[in-house]
């Protein structure tokens, strides 16, 4: 597993210095395929060393993270990073603090690794920054960050008080969308904030392609013993992006999270490239 060294990060966490390269998404707690997504991030965490597991207060309302709860208590609880999200709704004076502490109960843990807000809507922003911050300093969270901010919305952010010790925007990036490799990657790089890509393997939108009829990459795949999904989250890696991606299916784990040596990214990754080419010019965040 490759990991990312966080510590240079806007605002440095308390716990690691380190997280996971890949990371779990839990919304198949909500669709119902609870026993194999728990067995799958124990497996995660256990043998391949994934650290970051993501949930969300919205998430079944709720039942994810009290799913999550129940998978990570036979875990060590100090070695994970754990992502959890509040509705912009509940951004307002005492229902914040309400919201983010009903959540540590489901997830049966006092503090949250990095919270953040899940969508802008009309969030008044300082006020989310303000009750972030009282937050951390409280200890309920280790870091604070936003989702679903696309460039105007990370520029406002930032001209908030406090609002630079933003760590993360959790963004849909995938190889079948690009476009934020344009302007909305290099601003957070220049702001040493982290991105983190939902949706890793592309899942969730009816535009994605079929990558199994693309028959070259297929064939290139199968010659070099990769599934395409396993160089999905290489490619959002070595893009400087930290993948969250899901499975239920313990082979289809086994198969993503299998290593893609260097040299063999490099060869498949020009067919990636025609198939799914980098973006030319600025184009909106695409949202689920
Ligand atoms: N911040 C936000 O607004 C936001 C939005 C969406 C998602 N998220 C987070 O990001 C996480 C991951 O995103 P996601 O679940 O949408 O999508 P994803 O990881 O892109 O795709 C998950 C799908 O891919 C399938 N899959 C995985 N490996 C496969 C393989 N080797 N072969 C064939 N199919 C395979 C899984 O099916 P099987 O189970 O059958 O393998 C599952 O249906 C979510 O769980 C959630 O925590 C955040």
């Amino acid at each position: 597993m490759k990991y990312f060294d966080v510590s240079g990060f806007a605002a440095p966490v308390r716990h690691p210095k380190k997280i996971s390269a890949a990371g779990m998404g839990t919304t198949s707690f909500w669709s119902g395929s609870n026993a194999g997504l728990d067995r799958c991030i124990r497996t995660a965490v256990t043998e391949y060393g994934v650290t970051v597991l993501d949930t969300a207060e919205m998430y079944g309302g709720g039942r994810c993270e009290t799913e999550l709860g129940k998978t990570v208590g036979s875990l060590d609880r100090e070695s994970l990073f754990i992502v959890d999200k509040i509705l912009p709704s509940n951004v307002q004076k005492k229902v914040f603090r309400r919201r983010l502490e009903e959540s540590l109960k489901r997830l049966k843990t006092d503090y949250i690794d990095l919270y953040l807000l899940h969508w802008r809507e009309n969030a008044d922003l300082q006020l989310m920054v303000d009750e972030m911050e009282a937050a951390r300093t409280d200890g309920l969270i280790s870091a604070w960050g936003v989702s679903n901010f696309d460039v105007n919305d990370m520029k406002d952010l930032l001209d908030c008080e406090n609002g630079r010790n933003c760590f993360c925007n959790q963004i849909y990036y995938s190889v079948y969308e690009r476009g934020t490799e344009f302007d909305l990657l290099p601003l957070l790089k220049q702001e040493h904030i982290l991105p983190m890509a939902y949706s890793s393997l592309g899942s969730g939108f009816a535009a994605h392609p079929d990558i199994r009829r693309e028959h070259r990459i297929m064939d290139a795949c199968r010659e070099a013993g990769i599934v395409p999904e396993a160089f999905m989250l290489k490619f959002v890696a070595e893009h400087g992006v930290q993948a969250l991606f899901q499975t239920s299916s313990l082979q289809h784990l086994r198969d993503d999270l299998k290593e893609v040596p260097d040299r063999v990214y490099a060869e498949i990754l020009p067919l990636f490239e025609e198939a799914f080419p980098a973006p030319q010019k600025a184009k909106p965040l695409v949202k689920m």
